[in-house]
């Protein structure tokens, strides 16, 4: 067994390696509670994001984490993946939402379940205790209450949809929103999928509320790519008041949040 010690040693030299090949990234903080790194490029936030869940794991072995799904944390979970000195076996692990499968007798549907998608990038490759949303989706309040047990959530990590959306907290989201179906948005439709109402895909999905979001310990946001950098602008624009039309919006309310991004916001 690795000791403690062996592994934060290793921890540190995975880091600098990190900052050595993507560079140390530039750090501010003009909002009250909010860290904004640009890095050099989508991989580079991935690393630096793998960095700082596995210093989380290191500080709190038997921490509740809750990962993202979507384009934008895959080099974060390449990286996790790939990090065999990190214990997650006391870790209880959730993923932020599931589409609501519009034909649940299908052999088949046409899209990527968010568990799936879990299993897949990184779930798969470690040992944890591993909450899969489906298994809750009639049931939404019981996976929140899961979520939240001993004090959860200690981090969560999320993406941003173009309208603003985190987690699938659609615009007219409130700060305290349970964890709930709704319905999914045109744009978040037409992004996922092409287009709406294609036969077999989804039109609601499961989502952790911002109650619960917002109630954890430390947040990170990844946002890359030239398409996403209009939207965190907007959100983190000082002149933005937190409000439902923007779900994003509400982070600004947090204490603890680190922007991870590719692209410089301005502020
Ligand atoms: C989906 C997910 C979000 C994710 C967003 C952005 O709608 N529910 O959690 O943040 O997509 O995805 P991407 O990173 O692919 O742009």
């Amino acid at each position: 067994m690795i000791s403690l010690k062996a592994r934060a040693v290793g921890l540190v030299s995975y880091q600098q390696n990190c900052r050595v090949r993507f560079g140390m990234g530039r750090n501010v903080k003009p909002l009250a509670g909010i860290h904004f790194v640009r890095l050099r490029d989508a991989d580079a936030v991935g690393c630096e994001a793998a960095g700082m869940v596995a210093a989380q794991l290191l500080a709190k072995p038997e921490s509740s984490i809750v990962f993202p799904t979507g384009r934008t944390p895959l080099p974060m979970y390449k990286v996790l993946r790939h990090m065999p000195h990190l214990n997650w076996r006391q870790s209880r692990l959730f993923h932020l939402d599931e589409y609501v499968n519009p034909a649940p007798r299908a052999p088949r549907v046409p899209y990527e379940a968010y568990a799936e998608y879990m299993n897949r990038e990184l779930w798969d490759y470690i040992t944890a205790r591993k909450h899969y949303f489906d298994h809750y989706s009639q049931k939404p309040d019981e996976y929140e209450r899961l979520v939240s047990a001993d004090d959860g959530p200690d981090l969560v990590i999320l993406g941003i949809g173009g309208n603003g959306h985190i987690a699938f907290n659609e615009p007219g989201s409130l700060p305290d929103s349970p964890a709930r179906v709704i319905d999914l948005a045109e744009q978040t439709i037409k992004s996922n999928f092409g287009s709406v109402g294609k036969a077999g895909y989804p039109l609601q999905a499961v989502t952790l509320g911002l109650g619960t979001i917002l109630s954890a310990r430390k947040i990170i946001l990844l946002a890359t790519g030239q398409d996403k950098q209009a939207i965190v602008q907007k959100v983190f624009n000082p002149k933005t008041k937190p409000s439902k039309s923007l779900p994003a919006s509400w982070l600004k309310q947090h204490p603890d949040v680190t922007v991870l991004t590719d692209f410089e916001v301005q502020l």
